[in-house]
């Protein structure tokens, strides 16, 4: 594929939606609840209960609007005892952002705009890729969970370079682009993985504040070859060689107590190689025989990735361990948190940003600027601004201390 933008592969007819369910769609865009209740469920009817159709036919009629996004959708100008420095990043700003793989191909950013100071696309791969056969994404028990197994979908690099160069004229975010460099030599996976990292920055850098990077699919083969602390510390060595005042972050998957070590090795080599920090967690990975019977039915692989509440007490944890074992790192947690509740739970245990995925598909994008209330609310209610309160979690953890949260790790996973 040139760098026309030609779609990576034939994708399939999106069903048709009426100018009335484009008004629900507009009242959904700035009223969390009317989404979860009415537009959500609407969608999945027409979409005969294909989450991942639910998701395009929302992100087409989106990005046909989003010239006109200003005109339908309240400005909302986050609070400001929440805005924050970042590494990296040349501005303060609110640290609540959509998580990697809502926005794979930077289709639809002046819509996110509207709700976020930073956005995070991608993952975005090197050449085009079709992913998994579908049926590969399920919603389930009323949406608080969400499973995958979309193999890295992307319309490649050369999309999202035209798709980055268009928003550079006149968008407000901050990007951080999810990037992936998959081992595609089996004689040499990392070599070759380390090669499409170096192509995958080279093309966009002028365009963003920093990058993810993401290793951590189900479902995509040798994956696992780059899970290595070598393969990680050579990757923070040459993303800093590239690109050293851009924030740069490595993104895991969860972890059982048992494997904590292992994984904070692996972080390790990445900060000493030169990364910045980590966001945590992606996705589950569940067996297939251990899904519930309405996704076992349709599903087409082993396993799927889970995300969603099961992962609020993964994500805590993880947050926790991290801040503990490396107090300067920056921390992005992501895992469950549909509200500014549990949100500040993960700021208490040491993140210092946070960012969803599954609950922006069941409350929409108009559930973020009531995270961002909340979450301002929680900060005056213990008078101080979110960057004394990541002052003070440092500070903790440098003696090896930490806060206690107060909802969501009482919650078990599951
Ligand atoms: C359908 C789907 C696609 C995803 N695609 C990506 C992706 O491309 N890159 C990535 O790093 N994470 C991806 N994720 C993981 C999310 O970014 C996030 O880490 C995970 O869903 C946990 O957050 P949540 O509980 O708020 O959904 C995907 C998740 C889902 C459900």
């Amino acid at each position: 594929m040139g760098a026309s933008g030609a779609a990576a592969h034939a994708k399939p007819q999106l069903p048709a939606i009426s100018l009335r369910e484009k008004m629900m769609l507009q009242k959904g865009a700035n009223d969390p609840d009317y989404f979860k209740d009415v537009v959500r469920p609407r969608l999945y009817e027409i979409c005969g209960g294909d989450a991942e159709t639910v998701q395009e036919l929302v992100k087409d009629v989106v990005r046909r609007y989003q010239g006109i996004a200003g005109l339908v959708l309240p400005k909302f100008d986050p609070p400001k005892n929440m805005m924050v420095k970042m590494p990296g990043l040349p501005r303060k700003v609110a640290p609540v952002k959509p998580a990697e793989g809502l926005d794979k191909n930077f289709d639809v950013p002046l819509v996110l705009d509207h709700y976020f100071d930073v956005q995070q696309p991608g993952t975005v791969v090197v050449e085009p890729r079709k992913g998994n056969d579908r049926v590969r994404v399920v919603s389930a028990n009323d949406g608080v969970d969400l499973y995958n197994a979309q193999g890295f979908p992307s319309e490649g690099l050369a999309y999202v370079v035209d798709r980055l160069r268009e928003y550079g004229a006149g968008g407000k975010s901050e990007i951080l682009l999810s990037i992936a460099g998959l081992p595609t030599d089996k004689k040499d996976p990392v070599g070759s993985a380390l090669a499409q990292t170096e192509d995958l920055i080279h093309q966009t850098y002028p365009y963003v504040s920093g990058y993810i990077d993401n290793r951590w699919s189900p479902n995509t083969a040798d994956l696992p070859l780059l899970q290595t602390e070598e393969a990680y510390r050579q990757t923070a060595v040459l993303m800093k060689q590239l690109v050293p005042h851009k924030l740069r972050l490595m993104k895991i998957g969860p972890y059982e107590p048992s494997g904590r070590d292992a994984m904070l090795a692996l972080v390790k080599a990445f900060l000493d190689g030169g990364g910045h920090g980590v966001v945590t967690t992606n996705t589950f990975k569940v067996p297939k025989d251990q899904l519930p019977a309405e996704v076992r039915g349709s599903w087409g692989y082993p396993t799927a990735g889970r995300s969603g509440a099961f992962l609020t007490g993964y994500m805590l944890r993880s947050v926790r361990d991290i801040r503990l074992a490396f107090p300067e790192a920056d921390i992005t947690a992501e895992g469950g948190i549909f509200d500014g509740h549990v949100g500040y739970d993960a700021f208490k245990t040491g993140a210092n940003s946070i960012a969803g995925f599954t609950v922006y598909a069941r409350y929409g994008f108009g559930q973020a600027p009531r995270i961002m209330r909340q979450l301002s609310e929680h900060l005056e209610r213990d008078g101080k601004t979110m960057e004394e309160l990541q002052a003070e979690v440092k500070e903790l953890a440098r003696k090896g201390e930490t806060m206690p949260s107060s909802t969501g790790e009482k919650r078990s996973p599951g």
